[in-house]
C-alpha cells in the first residue's frame, strides 16, 4: 500500500485534510477534489480499513467521482468526499461524540466541503453533525432535511430509461417494452411502479424473494437475470454486475439502472459498445438522489423545479448518446467528455 505522501502526490484533487482523532483511534480524511463549480459536496463514509492509507485512497477516488456526478447533473457544486477510518463501527455515545468532533472539522473548513450520508452513515448521524455545523445535507425532515433520496433517484432512472429507449427504438414510449429490474429495494420497487404505469412489461428479481413478490411485475429468479431476454436491464441492487462473465450473456438492448459502479472495470464499457448494448453511465442516471437533496435543501427548489431537474437526466443522456454515436465511442467515455466540457466551461 502506498504511503499518505505517495497517494497525495499522485492525486489530481485540490485539498486533502487529514486529522488523527486520538481519543477514538480514528483517522478523518476530507478530500476536496474540485471547487470549480462550487463548494465541494459529497458524503461521509465510515469504514474499517486494514490500513489508514486505504481510507485516504477511498476518499480521494470517491471525491473525484463526486466531481463528475455533480458536474454532469448540472449542479453548482464541486466534488468532495470524507472517510472516517474507524477501528470498529462505533455505536451509542461514542458514535455521537466522534460525529460531533468530526462536525467541528467540517465546520472549520468554512463551507468549502459540505457533507451528507454514505456507507455506514445515515440521517440520524447527519442530525448529530448539524448540531455543530450548517454545512450538512440530508438531515431528517424534522430537522429540515428533504427526506429519503430513493424516490427522486427512481424518478431520475425512469427518465433515463425513457431517453435510452428513445435512442434505441426511436420513441420513448414504454408501452410493450420489457424492463427487468434487478433488486426490488427502495429504488427498484419504485422504479417498477413508474415504468408499469407507462405500460411496460416489468420483470423483477431479488435475492430476497419476498421483496420481489411485493413489487409490481413478474418475478424471475435472481440467478436468471443475465440470461433473460428483455429490452432494458436495470441494475438496482449492487455494483460490478457488468463484467467479462455477464456481458456476453446479456440478452437486452439497454442497461439503465441505479446501482453505483456498475462496470467491474472501465474496459467493460467497450464490451457493451461492441455488443451494441446501450449503457446509461451509472453516475449520470443515478444522480436523482443528489439532485433532490441539493435542489430542495440548497437551491430552494419547489417540487415542480425538482421534477424538471430530474427530467434533465434524460436530456443529459441524450446528449451523451449523440456524442457517443458521433465519435464512435462507448457511452461511458462520452459521459467523461461531457464532464470535462462542463468543467472547462466553468
Ligand atoms: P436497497 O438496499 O434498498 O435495495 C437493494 C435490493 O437489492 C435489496 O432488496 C436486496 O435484497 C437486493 N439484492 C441484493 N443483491 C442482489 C442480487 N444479487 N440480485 C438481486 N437482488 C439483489 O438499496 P437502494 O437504496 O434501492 O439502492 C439500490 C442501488 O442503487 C444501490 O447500488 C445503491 O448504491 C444505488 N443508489 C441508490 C440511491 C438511493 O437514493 N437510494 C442513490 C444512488 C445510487
Amino acid at each position: 500500500m502506498p504511503t499518505f505522501e505517495q497517494l497525495l502526490e499522485s492525486w489530481d484533487g485540490e485539498t486533502a485534510v487529514i486529522r488523527r482523532d486520538a481519543a477514538a483511534g480514528v483517522w478523518m480524511f476530507v478530500c476536496i477534489h474540485s471547487t470549480k463549480l462550487g463548494p465541494a459536496g459529497g458524503g461521509t463514509r465510515m469504514k474499517v480499513y486494514e490500513e489508514p492509507a486505504e481510507g485516504l485512497r477511498d476518499a480521494m477516488r470517491l471525491s473525484g467521482a463526486m466531481t463528475a456526478k455533480l458536474a454532469v447533473a448540472g449542479l453548482p457544486l464541486g466534488g468532495g468526499k470524507a472517510v472516517l477510518a474507524v477501528p470498529e463501527i462505533p455505536t451509542g455515545e461514542a458514535r455521537r461524540d466522534l460525529l460531533l468532533r468530526y462536525a467541528e472539522l467540517v465546520d472549520s473548513l468554512g463551507g468549502t466541503y459540505r457533507t451528507s450520508s454514505d456507507v455506514n452513515t445515515g440521517v440520524e448521524d447527519m442530525d448529530v453533525i448539524a448540531e455543530r455545523t450548517t454545512h450538512v445535507f440530508g438531515c431528517s425532515e424534522a430537522k429540515g432535511g428533504s427526506g429519503s433520496p430513493a424516490p427522486p433517484t427512481a424518478k431520475g432512472v425512469y427518465h433515463g430509461i425513457r431517453a435510452s429507449v428513445a435512442q434505441v427504438f426511436g420513441s420513448d414510449e414504454l408501452a410493450g417494452r420489457s424492463v427487468l429490474i434487478q433488486g426490488a429495494g427502495n429504488v427498484g420497487a419504485r422504479l417498477a411502479e413508474l415504468v408499469a404505469q407507462d405500460g411496460a412489461d416489468v420483470l423483477v428479481a431479488d435475492v430476497d424473494r419476498a421483496r420481489a413478490e411485493a413489487a409490481v411485475g413478474r418475478v424471475i429468479e435472481a440467478g436468471e437475470v443475465y440470461d433473460t431476454e428483455c429490452d432494458v436491464y436495470a441494475p438496482c441492487a449492487l455494483g460490478a454486475t457488468l463484467n467479462d462473465e455477464t456481458v456476453p450473456r446479456l440478452r437486452c438492448r439497454i442497461v439503465a439502472g441505479s446501482a453505483n459502479n456498475q462496470l467491474a472495470e472501465p474496459g467493460v464499457a467497450a464490451l457493451l459498445h461492441e455488443r451494441a448494448i446501450l449503457y446509461a453511465p451509472d453516475f449520470v442516471i443515478n444522480a436523482g438522489g443528489v439532485i433532490g437533496i441539493v435542489g430542495l435543501e440548497e437551491l430552494g427548489w419547489t417540487r415542480e423545479q425538482l421534477d424538471a431537474g430530474l427530467a434533465g437526466i434524460g436530456h443529459t443522456l441524450r446528449e451523451i448518446y449523440e456524442r457517443s454515436e458521433r465519435n464512435g465511442m462507448p457511452t461511458a467515455e462520452a459521459a467523461d467528455a461531457v464532464v470535462a466540457a462542463r468543467l472547462a466551461a466553468a
